[in-house]
Parts: structure tokens; sequence; C-alpha cells
């Protein structure tokens, strides 16, 4: 499916110019049209492209290579292969053709499904394109700077339901390389059994949740989905890849885990849940609060529909009792928007009118739940198979959770909500959930709209909670009988991905530092080249000014002001400059550059620096250089700033194929340890500099017997 509104002719034209017209796939484009013009867009398009191209007309079954357009004023759906047509609903809110598609799409092709939004005004799409992706298909959004009208893929974008953002022609590219993957064809070679596990292991080092126990068809499909997305054919490459990309693990964790929700999910639930439960909560006191848990609260939407709810019914009773809604997700980032509340248009468009208006505020970026909601609301993070549950509830709304979990999970989840209800307290699932696999614990009290009550005489199920998510993972194993020998595999595993992480971490450090020298070097060369001198110019010219006025003439004493503060402005850009990086460095060598910069502390901060240096080469390269000035500059600044010194000595001295620099100060001193690990005294960007040059760097001091800094760096052997 291909969705697009304003200015989608010109990105729907560059797609189908660029696309093979064999990809094997059947496109269906809804474009938002004018309801009572004819539509010329089939016959236009045909000439881009040399698939046939036609106009939908009831009852049309879908070719591959073939192209299909939308008619105007019409609403469109696909059922078993058959585009059926339905005259244009009249609605309160925008026309949605496109999410209706995708919607229908998404149901009947699952992971078999493609989205595309392209340019367009509104928010069209992006429910679908959601939809789409929860069923394991694939999205696109046109990068929303090619597009004439960027509102539309922007919105499909913020609400992370794309794939891939990419101009028209390289999604037509994509999309052919896609065509292409097993994992579109029936012949989908879905990880199993020991492949499941290793990817389950590295997951659950990076992330600590144990998807071992979570629905083995879901997560197969979801690995495969990702596999495809990473252009990676074997199942061995994408194990390999996992344990090196911890961007990858989390957006597999973050497919595996399904954020999609809405307001009033099933809105007919949520009117039995407000009939057969909130009657039992009228009555409560004031000071007696009612507590709601809605654990896999994803973005919030759940937890803010039943506070309106609560807040609705409970308006009117003449001493209003409290509410508490405890929001949990095991997903920091879900959690995170929760807190906000902050929402799209396309989510708002299912609470009522009448609710949007009392309940929403419209902001920059969408609509925001009001203080009055959100004031009733708690979010966390927490993981509900093996975190503490919250206790002495009144309700538990866990929809859509537990139907992603494997039995033994699902028994586990059950046990904990049955501890942690009231006796009195009600369980709430979603429309495919149940309670079977702890029958004895809950009684039905609505079958239909899944609402359940806390079994009052059930005896509570045991259940333990371990302290760390590593514990909690090994007490999984053994009660599900794993042989111990995966957890030394585990463990390997785990120290194999952390050594992994903390090379990366450390290359990645260097870069920076290399990047931000650079940096540094370049505004410095700036500043010095170019705004020094022209403030030295303007000085000079305000100068020429003042003298041809006559000596008597007040505007020369004025003149003779802005000359000299320009020449004060001169000097602090020159003084920035130098802080950034010295001119000397490049121009005189380490020795010189050092030398300046003992002087210039020497002076500010009125401590006798002692410079003594033997005959270094004036050729040492850059990276060292800078490193070793960098690290003399924290050294003094620190000094300076922290000492109380009154006398230092700097020596820099070469020999036995090593350069070696020593700061010493007859200050205060401090203990290392209060300020190592807490990034204090810039010890560890001083570490890290070290570290990148192969250097060694030590600090010996003690609170009252001053400060020496050493770092010896071996020389490159060209030098
Ligand atoms: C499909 S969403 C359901 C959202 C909402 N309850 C609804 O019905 O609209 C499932 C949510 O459960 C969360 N989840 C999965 N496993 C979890 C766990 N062990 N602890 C807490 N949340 C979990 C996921 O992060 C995801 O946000």
């Amino acid at each position: 499916m291909v969705g697009a509104s304003a200015g989608g002719l010109e990105a729907f034209t560059a797609l189908l110019k660029a696309l093979p017209a064999d990809t094997g796939a059947g496109f269906v484009l809804i474009q938002h049209l004018e309801p009572s013009h004819e539509s010329a867009l089939a016959k236009i398009l045909s000439r881009n492209t040399l698939m046939p191209i036609r106009e939908v007309v009831d009852g049309v079954a879908v070719e591959r290579n073939h192209v299909y357009v939308i008619p105007p004023n019409k609403n469109m759906t696909i059922r078993q292969g058959i585009l059926r047509l339905a005259p244009r609903e009249e609605t309160s809110g925008p026309h949605r053709p496109i999410d209706g598609f995708a919607l229908a799409l998404a149901e009947e092709h699952k992971s078999a499904a493609i989205g595309i939004v392209l340019s367009g005004t509104g928010s069209d799409g992006t429910l679908g394109l959601k939809a789409i992706k929860t069923a394991g298909g694939i999205t696109f959004a046109q990068d929303p700077t090619t597009a004439q009208w960027p509102e539309m893929p922007t919105n499909a974008i913020s609400a992370g339901a794309v794939d891939f953002v990419l101009p028209p022609k390289r999604i037509a590219e994509e999309f052919a390389r896609i065509g292409k993957h097993p994992y579109l064809m029936a012949s989908v070679h879905a990880p199993a059994g020991g492949d499941l596990e290793k990817i389950c292991m590295v997951l659950r080092a990076r992330t600590g949740v144990d998807f071992q126990f979570y629905k083995h068809a879901t997560v197969s499909r979801r690995i495969a989905r990702r596999m495809m997305l990473a252009k990676i054919g074997s199942l061995e490459e994408y194990v390999q890849f996992l344990k090196q990309s911890p961007v990858e693990a989390e957006a597999l964790a973050n497919d595996i885990f399904i954020h999609v929700t809405g307001f009033f999910r099933d809105p007919e639930c949520f009117q039995a849940l407000r009939k057969q439960v909130f009657r039992h909560l009228r009555k409560r006191s004031h000071e007696d609060p009612i507590r709601v848990w809605v654990p896999g609260c994803s973005t919030g939407e759940e937890v803010y529909s039943i506070a309106m709810l609560l807040l609705e019914d409970l308006g009117d009773c003449t001493k209003q009792p409290r509410i508490q809604l405890f929001g949990t997700d095991v997903s920091e980032s879900s959690i995170e928007h929760a807190r906000a509340g902050i929402y799209s248009e396309s989510a708002v468009i299912v609470p009522t009118p009448a609710r949007l208006k009392r309940y929403f505020r419209e902001v920059e970026g969408g609509y925001q739940v009001t203080k009055e909601v959100r004031d009733v609301c708690v979010f966390a993070r927490h993981d509900l198979t093996k975190d503490p549950p919250f206790s002495k509830l009144d309700l538990i709304s866990c929809r859509n959770v537990l139907i992603y979990m494997g039995p033994a999970l699902q028994e586990r989840a059950l046990s904990i909500f049955q501890y942690a209800l009231k006796p009195t307290g009600f369980l709430f699932l979603g429309k495919s959930e149940s309670v079977s696999a702890c029958p004895e614990s809950f009684r039905v009290e609505d079958r239909t709209h899944k609402i359940f009550a806390r079994n009052p005489t059930g005896a509570l199920r045991r259940f333990d909670f371990p302290k760390s998510g590593y514990h909690a993972s090994d007490a999984f194993l053994a009660a599900n009988g794993r042989p111990v020998d995966s957890v030394a595999d585990f463990r390997k595993e785990a120290q194999q991905i952390s050594e992994t992480s903390r090379q990366r971490i450390s290359a990645l450090a260097a870069s920076l530092l290399r990047a931000q020298e650079k940096e540094r070097r370049r505004i410095s060369r700036e500043l010095h080249d170019t705004l020094c001198q022209q403030l030295a110019s303007l000085a000079f010219d305000v100068g020429d000014l003042a003298a041809q006025t006559s000596p008597s003439d007040v505007a020369r004493s004025h003149l003779r002001n802005i000359q000299a503060r320009v020449v004060r402005m001169s000097e602090e850009v020159r003084h920035i400059a130098y802080q950034l990086h010295p001119s000397e460095l490049d121009d005189l060598g380490l020795s010189a550059a050092l030398q300046a910069l003992c002087d210039e502390v020497s002076k500010r901060h009125r401590i006798t620096i002692k410079v003594a240096s033997n005959d270094v080469s004036k050729q040492l390269p850059l990276e060292l250089a800078s490193c070793l000035y960098r690290v003399c500059q924290e050294g003094l600044n620190n000094m300076a700033k922290h000492s109380k010194a009154k006398r230092a000595s700097v020596t820099f001295i070469e020999e036995h194929g090593s350069v070696a620099l020593s700061i010493k100060d007859d200050g205060v001193g401090f203990r290392v340890e209060a300020v190592e690990g807490k990034g204090g005294l810039g010890i560890i960007g001083m570490k890290e500099r070290a570290r990148i040059v192969n250097g060694n760097l030590s600090i010996q001091t003690e609170p009252g017997k001053g400060t020496t800094i050493e770092l010896v760096v071996p020389l490159p052997l060209s030098v």
C-alpha cells in the first residue's frame, strides 16, 4: 500500500519510475482526492511504469506487478485479495482512507504487508503503518526533507511506526531488495531451538529480559523481520551482529514487546468495565483511595483512558474518593512518553470529541493529557515478571501483554496479580486473553469483555522475587530445568559482550576526543585568522576616524573609547582562540606551547611555576602533542582551582624512546578515591587521552602533601 496526500503525485511518480516492473508485489495507491472530481491519476501515472495501472472498481482481485488507484469519494479495504469499495462516510474528523486500508491490509496479509507513506498534510497513515509494523510487516516513510508536504511522513516517523525513512527513489530500491528476501517468502527460516536460545541469551544479557519465556513463534518471526531489515541472511551472522550492536538488541527487544496501544482500545470493554467494576468503587471514602495498576501500559493511553473514566464516573460523588493509577512497562522509552502524556492527532481521534475537549490540551507536537488526569497517574519502568508488584489493588488492567507470553510466564503473572489484588479486586484482560493458566485464582465476571474477580477463597500461589535481573534469569532457568551448563555459557557470553562493549566505548571515546580536538583547532584558527583580524582592522579604522576629528571634539573621546573596547574585545577573542588550541603547538612545537601555558597560568593565578625540559623533538605527532598539552592544561587548571598551591614545577623530558610530563605542586592534595569514578577533576578525561596514545598516567597525592601527575608516553618509531 502506498498512501499519499498533497504533493503525493510527484513522490509517487518518482517511486514508480524507480521501481522494477517485476517486484512480484501488487501496489495499491491510496491518494487523498477531491471527492467531487473525476480522477485522471491512473492515466497520468501510467506514463511512468511498465506495470499496468487501473482505477479500482469494487470486487477487483489484486494481481502481482499491477498498480491499483483508489477512485475519488470512496473508502477501500481488502479481503481475501479482493479490493472492496464503500462510499466515503461523513465523520467529525478528517477523512482517513489510508489508515482504513492499511488496517485491513495488516489484518489480511500480516508479515507480508508493506506500507509506504509519502508526502501529505495531516496524520492519515500513521495508525495504518503502526498496524502493519505490529502485524510483522515492513513500513516506509518518505524522507520529510524530500517531501513537498512533510507532515504526514513526519507524523508516522515520530509515532515509531516506520522502519525505513528514505527519498522515493531509494524506497523503490529498498523495496526491490526486500521483495527478494526470504522473510517475505513462504520459506522463511525463522530461528528455533538452539539458535533461538542463543539469541535470547544475548538479549537477556543486554536487556535483562528473558525472551525464552515469551511465545517462541512471535520471537522467531520478529528475529526474522529484523534480519531482513538489517540485510542479514544467516543466523550466525545475525547473532554476531546482535552481540556487537546494543542498538540492534534494543530494536529487536522493542519489536518483540510490540508497544502498540491506544485510547479506549476496544471501547465496548471499557464500557463494561465502567458498568461492572466502577459501581463497586463509587462507595469508597476519601481516606481509602482507589488503587489501579496497569502493567505493560506501553505509552500510557490505557492508563489515561481508565483515569478519564474514573474521573467521569466519580465526578458527581459528593466527596470524591482519591484515585491512584500506576502505569508500568518494561520499556523505559515508552514510560517516558507516557509521563509526558503528549500524543499525535492520529492517536487522539479515538476519544470522543467531548473527551478530547475535556481531557486534552493542544500543544506543540500534538495533544497533551490535562494536568487533572496526569496528576492521578504515576509511571515507572517495571518488569512484570521479576520486579516486586504493587499491592492492595482494586483493579489490575493488564491488556494485550499475556498474549505474548508463554504458559509458564502467564501462570507467574497471574499468580502475581492474585497476590497484588485485594480480595475484592478485579482483573481486566485483553480480548484474546484468559485466566486459564490459573483458573482457581479468579472467577469470571464478564467473559466477553474479559473482566475477572479475584477468588477470595482461592489459596495464594507461591512465587519469589529475585534481587537482580541476573538471578531472576537463573531462577527461571532452575525452575524450568535447563541444564546448569547453560548458566555458565550465559556468563561466558555476558563477559564477551561486556568486553566487546568496553572496547567499543573506548573506541568511541577516542574518536570523540579526536573529533573534539580537530574541531577546537578549526574554530581556534577561524577566530584567530578571521575575527581577530577584523577586530584589529576595525580598531584601526575607528582610531583613524578619531584622528580626523579635532582634539576638542567630544566625538574624539567617544571614538577613542570605542577603539579601546574593540581592542579589548580582540584580546578576549584571541585568548579564547588560544584556549581552544594554542597556535604555538602547530608553529613552534610542544615545549614552546607548554612554556607559554605555564607563563599564562602563573600570571593569572599568581603561582610560581618552574618549567624544565630537555631537547624534546619538535616533530611530535599532533595527536601526541595535543594529548600532552591537554593533560598539562587540565592538571594546571585543577591546581589553580582546587590546590591553593603557591609553587609548582612542570618538567617535560624525552628519553629512552618516551616522553615524560610531570606536574608537581605544593598544594593541599586530595584523596584520589574521593574523586575517581565520579568524573571529578577531569581525571577520566586525562586517562582517556593517555590511553589513546598508549600512555601511562599516574597521580600521587595525599591530603596536605601536594600532588604529582605524571604521564609517560612511548614515542612512535618514526619520530
Ligand atoms: C501490546 S502492548 C499493550 C499495551 C496496552 N496494555 C494495551 O493493551 O493497549 C504490550 C506492552 O507490554 C509490555 N511488556 C512486555 N513484557 C513486559 C514485562 N515483562 N513487564 C512489563 N511490561 C512488559 C511491552 O513493553 C508493551 O509495551
